[in-house]
């Protein structure tokens, strides 16, 4: 599968995360929970250095929630901190201030001990295209979070949120995209909507998610759209269900694109259940 990308502004919006990452003190790493190795992007290691990580797992209510538990715990066993949430609800949420106010600890208590005075700590939310970034913030901020504005002497042009717990937030997430060149990658950022509909081809993205729901979760397409049996080859799939949704050109074939769009939403939507496309290592 192989996507329109472009390269400028990707350049633009890493050289951004750069230039924030020298004021924050963590970083939130926001990845998909249906797809937590494939939406991760896989330059953020060497991006953020020796910076402490949060990996928060977002939409975890459109993700398989035992395959939830067990990428945290793969994740928790090499170290990396991480919680699940649900942007949409707020499920999940509230860990994340005091698992960031852990992480700064050791940088805070070594400024006190250098005699600096005491100070909130700093973060920032970063993650790949419409992983839910915005939604994430929003939920964290709440209704009574205060902007504060420049902050003198380091945030020229920036605007940082207070949020409970003596933490400040910078309020523009960072973008980075999980560009790969690996097919299997690209198909499930592009079925999770991380890759611009523009940019892909609907019809083969959609054959694909039927195919891959065949193999993985057999009921579920049957259950959705009321077939009683399921016909090999994604084509054939994809021409049962439009006809079963009576979606027809004139003419009377089934409409592909229609149908292909269709499942697409309704997969993203949480629609056709709940499902992890990456299976965590054994
Ligand atoms: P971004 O800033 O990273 O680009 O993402 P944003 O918050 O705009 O969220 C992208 C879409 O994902 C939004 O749907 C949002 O409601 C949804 N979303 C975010 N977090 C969660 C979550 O935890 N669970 C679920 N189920 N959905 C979540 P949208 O408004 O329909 O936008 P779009 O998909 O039409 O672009």
């Amino acid at each position: 599968m192989k996507f329109k990308w472009y390269p400028g502004h990707m350049v633009r919006a890493r050289g951004a995360v750069l230039e924030n990452l020298r004021l924050v003190d963590v970083v939130i790493e926001l990845v998909d929970a249906r797809a937590p190795f494939s939406s991760r992007n896989p330059e953020m290691k060497s991006i953020l250095g020796l910076k402490p990580v949060l990996l928060v797992m977002n939409k975890a209510d459109l993700a398989e929630e035992r395959l939830t538990a067990k990428w945290a715990r793969v994740f928790s066993d090499c170290g990396q901190p991480v919680v699940a949430v649900d942007s949409l609800h707020g499920h999940g949420i509230k860990k994340v201030p005091v698992l960031i106010e852990e992480l700064a600890a050791p940088k805070i208590t070594a400024l006190i001990a250098a005699g600096r005075q005491a100070r909130a700590v700093r973060c920032m939310v970063v993650g790949i295209p419409n992983v839910g970034k915005s939604s994430f913030i929003n939920r964290l901020v709440g209704k009574r979070a205060a902007r504060t504005g420049n902050l003198p002497g380091i945030t020229r042009g920036r605007q940082w949120i207070r949020l409970k717990g003596n933490l400040e937030l910078l309020d523009t997430p960072g973008v980075l995209w999980s560009s790969r060149d690996n097919q299997e990658v690209n198909f499930k950022l592009a079925i999770i909507g991380a890759v611009k509909e523009e940019s892909i081809d609907v019809i083969e993205t959609a054959g694909r998610l039927v195919e891959w729901l065949v193999n993985n979760y057999p009921g579920a397409l049957a259950d959705r759209y009321k077939l009683t049996a399921l016909p090999a080859g994604p084509e054939k799939l994809l021409e049962l269900i439009g006809s079963r949704r009576g979606y027809y050109r004139p003419g009377g074939a089934v409409d592909s694109l229609k149908t292909a769009s269709l499942i697409l939403r309704e997969f993203r939507e949480g629609l056709l259940g709940r499902f992890t496309l990456d299976f965590p290592p054994e």
